[in-house]
């Protein structure tokens, strides 16, 4: 069974905490938290207050996606809201792995995450510094965009560069994860599904992430 990570960013902001308390009740396994910066993608979404909140409420692992320019400098701020990863672009980044080393020396898991149009291959030198990568599957910036068909054979040369690395990092596939395309991506190697608007704009997100759950066994 894979891990389902719920994107916060689809969810009713307004009532926050009770989104929250959903995801706590439900089989969902992460809360992936989207901060976008309106320099690295064109949209601002949430900062530290709202980390605060899911620190303070949320029962299941904080996995922060940043999508800012110099995430260096916000490392340590972001650290204290325990997450259990911290996910970098490395678009965004001069020295990836002086970043990485941050992340890792505060105890903290490091993701890398790669848009639609960077080429698998420029991960290869990370490969073995990180425990996650995070292929997108739309371009960073917004929820409910629709996928990306090319990213599965983006996956597929993904999971053979961690077998050829004889690596052990983890495949997120993030944007655009839907009940249309969570079996194939199972599959094909991604061990973390998240989801955003499939989830939140449904009448019954529990039970969304249980069929999403279901689907992702292969
Ligand atoms: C996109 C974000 C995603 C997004 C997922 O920039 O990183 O996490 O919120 O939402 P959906 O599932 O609606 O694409
Ligand atoms: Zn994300």
């Amino acid at each position: 069974m894979k891990i389902i990570a719920p994107s916060m960013l689809s969810s009713d902001f307004g009532r926050l905490i009770d989104e929250i308390e959903l995801i706590n009740k439900s089989n969902a396994d992460w809360f992936h938290l989207d901060v976008m910066d309106g320099v690295f993608v064109p949209n601002i979404t949430f900062g530290s207050p709202v980390l605060d909140i899911f620190k303070n409420y949320a029962k299941k692992p904080l996995d922060i996606h940043l999508m800012i320019v110099n995430p260096e400098n916000y490392i340590d701020k972001f650290s204290s809201y325990n997450p259990d990863i911290i996910t970098i672009h490395m678009e965004a980044v001069n020295d990836i792995s002086a970043v990485l080393k941050k992340i890792k020396n505060l105890n903290i898991k490091a993701g890398l995450a790669i848009n639609p149009d960077t080429p698998i291959k420029h991960l290869e030198p990370y490969i073995n510094e990180i425990d996650m990568v995070c292929l997108m599957g739309v371009f960073p910036g917004f929820s409910g965009q629709k996928f990306i068909n090319k990213t599965n054979s983006r996956l597929r040369d993904l999971k053979n560069l961690i077998e050829s690395k004889k690596s052990k990092v983890l495949i997120q596939v993030d944007g655009g994860v839907d009940l249309s395309n969570v079996k194939e991506l199972s599959r094909l190697g991604a061990d973390i599904l998240v989801s955003g608007s499939c989830i939140f704009k449904s009448k019954n997100p529990s039970k969304i992430i249980d069929s999403l759950k279901k689907e992702s066994k292969v």
